[in-house]
């Protein structure tokens, strides 16, 4: 059956990572969370002090970039696929509102998007790939036979990351994660290196009000649409 290339974007917090694991099992796609490259690369700049909440030394960072080797990886035949930065498995750490504070600014940077976009093209090479970020659709594969932008309330996008995270037992407040998401909006948006923008041939959801399963299933029927060469 032909494989196709199917971006997920959006604002964060919008269920993109969700409905990407779901549509590559079903479809047995490979899933890649782009987001979690971006992750590992700010907290490769925290654990190296390069940036901390009063400064930045891009400079140093960025001669630091070829330092860092990012993997996907599990640990074992039956585990999820797991973060990896210089052969440390970061999955838990790169989740944290620590990296999340930071990870935007890194993004920022044009030498980071060239390094992180030369490997994610590259894995896309045989097609067969749910890949869900900012850019999917515009940068990385700008040919994708199937674009998502997805969009939710601010609101209710820091209420589903609260209860995640209170799941976890991490103690932050609604604000506190309110705050958060609608920085990383603004940053997201307005950067000049590839801003969050819809591309022009995407379908954009918006799911304040739509289930999980519902919002699923729409966009398998628009996946098996384009695989079957309908739309
Ligand atoms: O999807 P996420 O929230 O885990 O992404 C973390 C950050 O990484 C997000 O604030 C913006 C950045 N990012 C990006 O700039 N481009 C991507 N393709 C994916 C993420």
């Amino acid at each position: 059956m032909k494989k196709i290339i199917i971006a997920i974007d959006g604002y964060s917090s919008t269920g993109k990572s969700t409905v990407a694991k779901q549509l590559a099992d079903y479809l047995d796609y490979t899933y890649v969370d782009s987001g979690a490259m971006y992750r590992a690369v700010a907290l490769f700049a925290l654990q190296n002090n390069y940036i901390s909440k009063n400064s930045f030394d891009q400079e140093l960072f960025i001669k630091a970039l070829p330092e860092i080797e990012l993997d996907f990886k599990k640990e074992n035949d039956n585990s999820k696929t797991n973060m990896f930065l210089n052969g440390v498995n970061v999955e838990k750490e790169i989740r944290s509102m620590y990296v999340s504070d930071f990870v935007s600014p890194v993004a920022t940077l044009s030498e980071v998007r060239k390094k992180l976009v030369a490997i994610q093209h590259q894995m896309g090479v045989k097609k067969g790939i749910v890949m869900d970020g900012r850019d999917i659709g515009t940068i990385v594969f700008p040919e994708a036979e199937l674009k998502i932008f997805m969009n939710a309330d601010a609101e209710v996008r820091a209420m589903r990351r609260f209860n995640e995270l209170k799941e976890k037992n991490q103690t932050i407040t609604y604000d506190e994660i309110l705050k958060n998401v609608q920085k990383r909006d603004l940053i997201d948006t307005t950067r000049e290196d590839s801003p969050l923008i819809i591309a022009n041939d995407a379908i954009e959801l918006d799911n304040s009000e739509t289930n999980k399963e519902d919002q699923f299933h729409i966009i398998l029927q628009l996946a098996k649409d384009r695989i079957a060469g309908r739309i």
